[in-house]
């Protein structure tokens, strides 16, 4: 079978994922990272990110030798294969965090870079898979300086909470490159995935990941306007979005209605896409109304609970206590950043509610109390997210409280015990801003749910 020495520099949810799917592919790879900790954590197997299939498959292919971890990216890129040999093809997982005014913050690619670019074998491809602005395989060729060393982009796709799955089930491919035949040798890693794939220039490719992330921002925000707009005209969202979803054109997937989208990628892709355009004196309205209309999404959900809550628009939030049910951005991962729930709660803190907020994913693994999320902290009383107190329990949640808001789409929120919920909250009061749970069910619990552009029954 055809295999390939690979490197991957960054053991971030791209770059782990990555390194043990192309590993699961048949390739030798070795993986490098600056924490030492974290490589050791590795060696033994104890992987840090909620990641469905990833910690048994980085111990799969651990076991059969075709996956290891070194400290740094010299390390990775030379010497650190069974043959001795040196890495033929080099991915850079790494983060690309937004920085000022919106532009991605490429520190962390250029200090590789400088730190590898002399250890690189002639003939090594060097490949970027983090989201980077577009120019930067070009700008990454000329900081290498190696006439015989490309450079691809070879843009991922995966999304947190399925990401060994959706490496493994790619809908495409999508390799970028000047010189066809490194774009070749890229592509031909996944050959046994048997996805279309996209050969293109490096502008093309980086381009592309900015261009389906920032359309599935803009369908969301197209979603939740519609959503807003049913309450207007008394339609309901569910049916108007299952229609629509039938025309394959527009396709059933990413049209549920939500509290704004955030997480990593999103949020920073839709403003690097922003800056492009500005850079390139392209004024992009369509996608500053996207982000506008997230952002004033949130300003609604707090609305949504104040009406809920006071029975009147300018009711007011002040010593409000509400119970917050999911914090992280989505469900099935542990990852606050950009999480729509947290601006809601500052939102929501700044209008003087007295919050306490419940998350599964947040609640401490029992084998190890000391581990906790990033993002968790000990607080006064215990520990909390950005100033919100954690409890352990949903019912704590619903203790007291005048409404329950629910922000994260976790399943396990549907078969709560809604009617002992209702039995210890204030005021029964669900505002449900995932359209999670079954209003039905609430009503017989004798609570009553209120979603988002959902015809009141
Ligand atoms: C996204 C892209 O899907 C992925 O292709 C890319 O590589 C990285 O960015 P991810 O950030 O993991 O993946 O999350 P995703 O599942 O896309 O959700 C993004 C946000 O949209 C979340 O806040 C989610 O809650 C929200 N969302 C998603 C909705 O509100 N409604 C939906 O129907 C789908």
């Amino acid at each position: 079978m055809f295999t390939r020495r690979v490197a991957v520099v960054g053991t971030g949810y791209v770059g782990l994922t990555t390194g043990a799917c192309l590993a699961s592919l048949g390739h030798q790879v070795v993986c490098g990272d600056i924490d030492t900790a974290k490589v050791e954590r590795l060696r033994r197997g104890v992987v840090d990110i909620v990641e469905p299939g990833l910690s048994e498959l980085v111990t799969e292919q651990v076991s059969a030798g075709r996956l290891s971890f070194v400290v740094g990216a010299a390390a990775a890129v030379s010497a650190g294969f069974p043959d001795e040999g040196d890495a033929e093809i080099v991915f850079l997982c790494l983060p690309t965090p937004m920085g000022v005014g919106g532009v991605a913050d490429l520190r962390a690619v250029e200090a590789v870079v400088e730190e590898t670019r002399e250890l690189l074998a002639a003939g090594t491809v060097v490949v970027n898979k983090s989201t980077v602005p577009v120019g930067t395989a070009g700008r990454t060729a000329e900081l290498l300086d190696r006439a015989d060393v490309a450079v691809v982009s070879n843009p991922e796709f995966l999304r947190e909470g399925s990401a060994v799955h959706d490496f493994l089930n790619p809908d495409r491919i999508v390799v970028g490159c000047d010189t066809a035949e490194a774009a070749e040798r890229v592509a031909a890693l996944y050959a046994r995935l048997g996805a279309p794939t996209v050969l293109t220039d490096a502008a093309s490719a980086e381009l592309m990941k900015y261009a389906a992330n920032c359309f599935l921002a803009m369908k969301l925000s197209y979603v939740n306007a519609m959503a807003e707009l049913c309450e207007r005209v008394g339609a309901d969202i569910g049916d108007v979005t299952d229609g629509i979803g039938y025309d394959r054109r527009i396709g059933q997937a990413f049209l549920s209605p939500g509290p704004g989208w955030g997480g990593s990628c999103l949020p920073k892709d839709t403003h690097a896409l922003l800056q492009v355009a500005d850079a390139a004196d392209f004024e992009f309205r369509l996608l500053r109304a996207t982000i506008d209309t997230n952002t004033r999404q949130r300003q609604r959900i707090v609305d949504k609970v104040r009406a809920a809550v006071t029975g009147r628009r300018t009711g007011s939030l002040a010593r409000v206590r509400l119970g917050l049910l999911g914090l992280t951005f989505k469900a099935g991962t542990d990852d606050l950043r950009d999480s729509p729930a947290l601006a809601i709660a500052a939102l929501l803190r700044q209008a003087g509610a007295d919050l306490v907020g419940y998350d599964p994913a947040l609640v401490g693994d029992p084998g190890d109390p000391d581990k906790v999320a990033p993002g968790v902290v000990e607080g006064p009383v215990g520990r909390e997210v950005e100033g919100v107190p954690l409890v352990s329990d949903p019912i704590e949640a619903a203790q007291g409280a005048e409404a329950l808001v629910v922000l994260t789409e976790w399943p396990v929120f549907r078969t709560l015990d809604w009617a002992a919920m209702a039995g210890v909250m204030k005021q029964p009061v669900v505002v449900d801003t995932r359209n999670l749970l079954d209003p039905a069910t609430l009503r017989r619990a004798g609570l009553t749910g209120i979603g988002l552009g959902r015809r009141v029954a």
